[in-house]
C-alpha cells in the first residue's frame, strides 16, 4: 500500500493533466457530428494503454462507434481481470446552464467540471493509471484485459456483437467496472444491482397538417391534449403503472432483504435539500431507496409539439411526441415491456388519433453475486482504503452490458464505482472530485492483489 501511495503522490499531476487533455475530446456517441471526435478519444485510450505497458492495444471498428481492446498477459495459468468502461460521453446540452464549457475542463474546489469526468471518462482513466502503476512498480498480479466502448451511452448496440465475436480473447475471470456511485467519501459503497431499461419514443398524429386553432377548435382531436391524457393513464394514484402484466414478473424481496436495503445511510431531509423539493413522489408503499433500487419506474424525458417559439402563435398541431424511459428490474426483460407498453399505449388511443411507438435501445437488469471471490476482493480494497467497508447498495441507473457480458461470457461483474450521486452526471457541471479520482487510482491495484491472491 505504502509503493501505492507513493506512486500516486509523484505521479498524481500528470495523472490528472492526462484526464484534462481526454475530457477536451467531445467524443458525444448520440450525435453523428461528433462521429470523428469520438475515433479520436478511442484512439487516446488506446495510446494510453500502450504507454502504461499493454502487450496488444487495438482500436476495433464497428457499424456505430469503436471498442478498445487491450491486454497484458503475465501468465495463462493466472486469473484475469476483464476491465470494462465507456469513453463516450452524453451531450452536454443544455449549453447554457454550465459555468465554464463542458469540453474545457477546469479544476474547481478540488472538482474536475467536463462532461464526462466522472461518466465515465474519469472512472475509466483509474484504471488505466493503476494499471500503470501496476506495470511500473512490477507489482501486476494477475492478467487484465481492457474493453473500453464507445457507445454505453446509447445502448451499446454494438458490443453485444463484438462480444459474440470476440469470445475466445476475452476469456477471463470476472468483469471490473467503474461506472456507478459510492454513497458518500467517508460511506463506500458497492452496487450489487442495476436496473434495465426500455426506452421508446411515441408519435401521436390528429389531423394531416397543422391546423387554424380557432376554425378546427374543439371539433378535431388535438394530439398533444391526447398524449398527455393517454400518459396520464399510465399511471394510477398510487404512482403505480397501469400497463397491463407490467408487474408480472417483478422480484418481490423479503422482508429481510428490504430492511437490509433500508439499513443504508440515507436523510431523506438532505435529499430534499439538495433537489429544492418540498416532497419526495414515488410508487405508494415504498421508501426513496426502494423506489430507485428494486421498483421499476415509467418517466418522460421529453415532450413536445406545437408551437413554443417567442409569443403566441394559435395552432391545433397535428403531431405530439414523447420519449418514455421504463426502468425495469428483475426479472423484466426490455423486450417484453416494450411490446407491453406499445399494446396499451395503442389501446389508449381514441380513433381520432394514430399512433406510432418506436422502440430505442434497451437494457436487462442485473444482480451481481455478494458471495463471490471477485466481490470480497473488492469490498476488501475498498476497506483499506477508505478505513470502512463498504455497503452493498443497489444503483437505480443503468448498464445495459452487464447482463450481456454474463449471458455470453459467463462472467460475473463487480461495480466498484467512486462516482458520487451528486456528481451531476448527464447535467450541467458534471464534475469527478480530485479524492475519488485518486482513491480509485490506489483502491484498483488493492482489488487486483486481493483477487489473486484469493483465487490461489
Ligand atoms: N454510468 C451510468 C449508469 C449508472 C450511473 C449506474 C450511476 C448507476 C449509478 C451509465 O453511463 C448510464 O448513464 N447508463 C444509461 C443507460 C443507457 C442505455 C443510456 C442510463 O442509466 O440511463
Ligand atoms: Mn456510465
Ligand atoms: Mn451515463
Amino acid at each position: 500500500m505504502e509503493q501505492i501511495k507513493n506512486y500516486i503522490n509523484q505521479h498524481q499531476e500528470r495523472f490528472i493533466s492526462e484526464l484534462m487533455e481526454m475530457l477536451r475530446i467531445p467524443s458525444v456517441s448520440a450525435d453523428s457530428k461528433y462521429k470523428d471526435d469520438v475515433l479520436r478519444n478511442a484512439e487516446f485510450v488506446k495510446k494510453s494503454l500502450v504507454e502504461a505497458g499493454a502487450d496488444k492495444a487495438e482500436v476495433c471498428l464497428t457499424p456505430g462507434h469503436p471498442i478498445v481492446y487491450a491486454e497484458k498477459i503475465i501468465d495463462p495459468k493466472l486469473p484475469t481481470v476483464v476491465v470494462y468502461g465507456h469513453y463516450d460521453v452524453q451531450p452536454p446540452d443544455p449549453l447554457d446552464l454550465w459555468d465554464s464549457p463542458p469540453f474545457e475542463p477546469v479544476i474547481k474546489d478540488g472538482l474536475i467540471v467536463a462532461r464526462g469526468s466522472c461518466d465515465d471518462k474519469g472512472q475509466m482513466f483509474m484504471h488505466v493509471k493503476a494499471f500503470e502503476l501496476m506495470m511500473k512498480t512490477n507489482t501486476l498480479p494477475c492478467n487484465v484485459k481492457f474493453m473500453i466502448e464507445g457507445e454505453e451511452e446509447v445502448g451499446s448496440s454494438n458490443l453485444g456483437n463484438w462480444i459474440r465475436e470476440n469470445k475466445e480473447r476475452l476469456k477471463g475471470d470476472v468483469i471490473l467496472i467503474s461506472d456507478t456511485s459510492i454513497i458518500a467519501n467517508d460511506i463506500p459503497s458497492i452496487d450489487v444491482g442495476l436496473r434495465g431499461l426500455s426506452y421508446v419514443e411515441v408519435e401521436v398524429t390528429g389531423p394531416n397538417r397543422d391546423l387554424h386553432s380557432g376554425v378546427y377548435g374543439g371539433a378535431v382531436a388535438n394530439p398533444i391534449t391526447i398524449l398527455c391524457e393517454m400518459i396520464a393513464k399510465c399511471k394510477d394514484e398510487n404512482n403505480h403503472i397501469t400497463i397491463p402484466g407490467f408487474y408480472d414478473k417483478v422480484l418481490t424481496l423479503s422482508k429481510e432483504e428490504r430492511e437490509e436495503l433500508n439499513r443504508a445511510p440515507f436523510s431523506l431531509d438532505e435529499y430534499k435539500k439538495d433537489l429544492n423539493i418540498d416532497d419526495v413522489h414515488g410508487e405508494t408503499g415504498y421508501t426513496t431507496l426502494e423506489r430507485t433500487g428494486i421498483r421499476p419506474t415509467f418517466e418522460l424525458n421529453g415532450i413536445w409539439g406545437g408551437y413554443i417559439g417567442e409569443g403566441a402563435k394559435t395552432v391545433l398541431p397535428s403531431k405530439a411526441f414523447a420519449k418514455i424511459s421504463m426502468r425495469l428490474v428483475p426479472n423484466q426483460t426490455s423486450d417484453e415491456i416494450t411490446k407491453l407498453f406499445a399494446d396499451h399505449f395503442n389501446s389508449l388511443a381514441p380513433k381520432s388519433v394514430k399512433v406510432k411507438v418506436t422502440p430505442h435501445h434497451g437494457g436487462e437488469p442485473v444482480v451481481t453475486p455478494t458471495d463471490s471471490i471477485a466481490f470480497k476482493a473488492a469490498s476488501m480494497a475498498m476497506e483499506a482504503t477508505f478505513g470502512k467497508k463498504p455497503i452493498p447498495t443497489r444503483g437505480g441507473g443503468s448498464i445495459p452490458i452487464v447482463a450481456l457480458f454474463e449471458k455470453e461470457l459467463g462472467l460475473k461483474s463487480v461495480l466498484m464505482g467512486f462516482g458520487l450521486d451528486s456528481d451531476l452526471i448527464h447535467s450541467p457541471n458534471e464534475h469527478y472530485g480530485v479524492f475519488n479520482f485518486l482513491k480509485g487510482i490506489e483502491t484498483i491495484p488493492m482489488f487486483f492483489k486481493n483477487f489473486a491472491d484469493l483465487s490461489k
